[in-house]
């Protein structure tokens, strides 16, 4: 892979941001921005603070966005794609519904495949991809079952090494993060606020923006792709 040197600061190039109205979403446009950037966030409907434009788009229709997204970016030099939307039902599996099934894929899995295909041809400043996964890709927790979400999201490991692999000599690298719990809308629907930070080393919930400064190295790391990292305050670790 043509290695480039780490930089402090992110040239001024725009991220394409899935999840932007997000609380993850969120703190990564700040981040982004905060460091010279720009960025395009993709959403039901533009929202919160920190995006440069938007693109407006239902993500259980993944490729028609994805095409959305190409349209709009145009000839604006592209950087970095971070697929931080994400949905879950946490039905149990015999509850879970064909529609539900297919919803959870579609946002979770085949956007990330869908965007990282659209920008991959047209990177201008190889920064690289970023797939926001969970623990769940991992775990399967007793007190919220979602089968769908926890398949959804090991397919994310699957898809970042193996697009690492293809797009490796042009210099992408592709990885993904593993939340722990989080108090944003998403972490208290569903099962994960009844076990709160019980299951971390240390008994702290994961925070938006302790996510965000992984996924900021991640962009920035050269020589790192393939890889899941786990931001989670050592949830995977006890049983
Ligand atoms: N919260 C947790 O405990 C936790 C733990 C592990 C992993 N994660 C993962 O972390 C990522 C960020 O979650 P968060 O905690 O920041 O949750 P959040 O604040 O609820 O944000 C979820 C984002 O996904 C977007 N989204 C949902 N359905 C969509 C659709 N059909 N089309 C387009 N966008 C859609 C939402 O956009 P709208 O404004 O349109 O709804 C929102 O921007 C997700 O991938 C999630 O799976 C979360």
């Amino acid at each position: 892979m043509p290695q480039q040197p780490a930089s402090s600061s992110m040239s001024p190039t725009w991220l394409v941001l899935t999840g932007a109205t997000g609380a993850v979403g969120q703190a990564v446009a700040t981040a982004w921005r905060g460091a010279g950037g720009l960025v395009l966030g993709v959403s039901r409907a533009p929202g919160g603070t920190g995006c440069d434009d938007w693109v407006v788009g239902d993500l259980r229709s993944p490729w028609a966005v994805a095409d959305r997204v190409r349209t709009a970016l145009d000839q604006r030099p592209v950087g970095a794609l971070v697929h931080a939307a994400g949905v879950v039902y946490a039905d149990e599996a015999l509850h879970t519904t064909p529609d539900e099934w297919d919803q959870t894929m579609a946002v979770n899995l085949t956007a990330a495949f869908a965007l990282a295909r659209t920008i991959a041809p047209i990177l201008t400043a190889p920064q690289g991809v970023v797939l926001v996964g969970s623990i769940d890709a991992h775990l399967a927790p007793r007190d919220g079952p979602d089968a769908a979400y926890g398949a959804a999201k090991a397919g994310l490991l699957g898809l970042a090494r193996h697009l690492a692999v293809e797009w490796g000599p042009v210099g992408t690298g592709v990885n993904v993060v593993l939340p722990g719990p989080m108090t944003t809308g998403m972490g208290v629907s569903v099962g994960t606020a009844a076990a709160g930070a019980a299951g971390a080393a240390d008994k702290q919930w994961t925070s938006p923006e302790e996510v965000t400064a992984a996924i900021m190295f991640l962009l920035r790391a050269r020589g790192v792709t393939g890889q899941a990292l786990a931001v989670d305050h050592g949830w995977q670790l006890g049983y």
